[in-house]
């Protein structure tokens, strides 16, 4: 075999057939934990495997001797936890022959749903609530080629829509009702365990849709019946105190958050989220948006982990309740951070107080400025 001329000389290409050691998705990494087999294609993005970073500074504030672990989500490619349960979907869906996808969304979804049918070759379709969704994430959408539909309403409409249409057209539903979601979600609690060697003793979680905690939960359960974990967490859901329907025991009518990617007032996945709570004896309980703004500014400035407002939520929670009631010493706590940062500019960029107020380009008047 000949190998094509290298032109530029300080550049190798690599031979042909040689590939670099790599992770390969986390369809073929936990492919024993799925409903995949020999026949199901796999779109994948080479998504999971995101880093699980120690908290040393945050961790001071959880008292004596206990470890917090952060799981950057926001690593995965296109910046959500969303891809694990779209490559499983996606997947599915193309094995099924279907040939369009759609969700509502906050934004997350279906900016995964976006890539994953681009990559599958596929058309979706995506209805989000007009006015309430971060500006990457619509950029997203709409640069991965989906049909972007702005609704003048919540993402609680929204779903009941695409739940509908769905039922009546050939197009695959990718929320998170599709149980395949679920499955690929599950990874991340598989993760988490072979990071740390064993299951932590405390998982928190931000709930919106609650299809998170749910397959958190399950993966948890799965890896401790397979004998890959001694233990299984307690889990700890926090919804926006706007926006905590399982917490109140009622369905919001107008949810309201900053975190607009939790702005959901009537979960789907209400009673696995709730079957969680119980079978972990764990806790879902409410963050206010002051205490999720603190903890998001937290993460950037002390650990230098830029995650969006919904993400921080469970920080904000494991924050609020070691106040109330301390974590035992020598207890493990890990944070899933689910969303990247960049996804929520607006945001991030308000919390700073002033605007940026161009200076002359000169350096005496610059060093002066920054009181070097
Ligand atoms: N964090 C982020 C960044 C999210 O985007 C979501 C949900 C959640 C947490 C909550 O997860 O719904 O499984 O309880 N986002 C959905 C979306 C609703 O459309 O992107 P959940």
């Amino acid at each position: 075999m000949t190998h094509p001329t290298i032109e530029h000389p300080t550049v190798q290409t690599p031979p042909r057939g040689l590939q670099p050691a790599r992770w390969p998705g986390l369809i073929e990494r936990y492919r024993a934990f799925l409903p995949v087999d020999a026949n199901t294609p796999v779109i994948s993005l080479n998504e999971g495997n995101t880093p699980l970073v120690a908290a040393s500074r945050l961790q001071r504030r959880l008292g004596a001797d206990v470890s917090l672990y952060l799981k950057l989500e926001g690593a995965n490619p296109t910046g959500s936890f969303k891809d694990r349960g779209m490559t499983m979907a996606v997947s599915k869906a193309i094995e099924a022959g279907s040939q369009a996808l759609i969700c509502a969304s906050t934004g997350n979804t279906s900016a995964s749903m976006a890539a994953y049918a681009a990559r599958a070759g596929v058309r979706s379709f995506m209805l989000v609530p007009h006015g309430y969704v971060a500006l990457g994430k619509l950029a997203q959408g709409l640069h991965y080629g989906a049909t972007v539909i702005s609704i003048e309403g919540n993402f609680d409409q929204a779903l009941q829509i695409v739940r509908e249409l769905a039922q009546t057209h050939p197009v695959t539903l990718v929320n998170s009702v599709n149980p395949h979601r679920i499955a690929g979600q599950q990874t991340g609690a598989f993760e988490v365990v072979d990071q740390l060697g064993e299951a932590p003793d405390y998982l928190a979680i931000p709930v919106g849709n609650a299809g998170n905690i749910t397959a958190y939960w399950r993966g948890f359960e799965a890896y401790h019946a397979a004998g890959l974990a001694r233990r299984k967490p307690v889990m700890l859901g926090f919804q926006a105190a706007g926006a905590a329907p399982i917490v109140l025991g009622a369905p919001v009518a107008k949810p309201e958050t900053i975190a607009t990617a939790i702005r959901i007032g009537n979960p789907a996945s209400w009673c696995c989220a709730e079957y969680a709570r119980q079978a972990s004896r764990g806790a879902i309980a409410a963050v206010t948006d002051a205490e999720i703004l603190a903890a998001y500014d937290a993460l950037a400035r002390e650990e230098g982990i830029f995650c969006e407002p919904a993400s921080a939520a469970s920080l904000a929670g494991v924050l609020a309740r070691a106040q109330r009631e301390p974590f035992p010493p020598g207890s493990t706590v890990v944070c899933v951070l689910t969303g990247n940062g960049l996804k929520d500019p607006d945001t991030a960029i308000g919390q700073v107080p002033g605007t940026l107020t161009p200076v002359a380009a000169d350096v005496a008047a610059i060093g002066r400025l920054l009181g070097l």
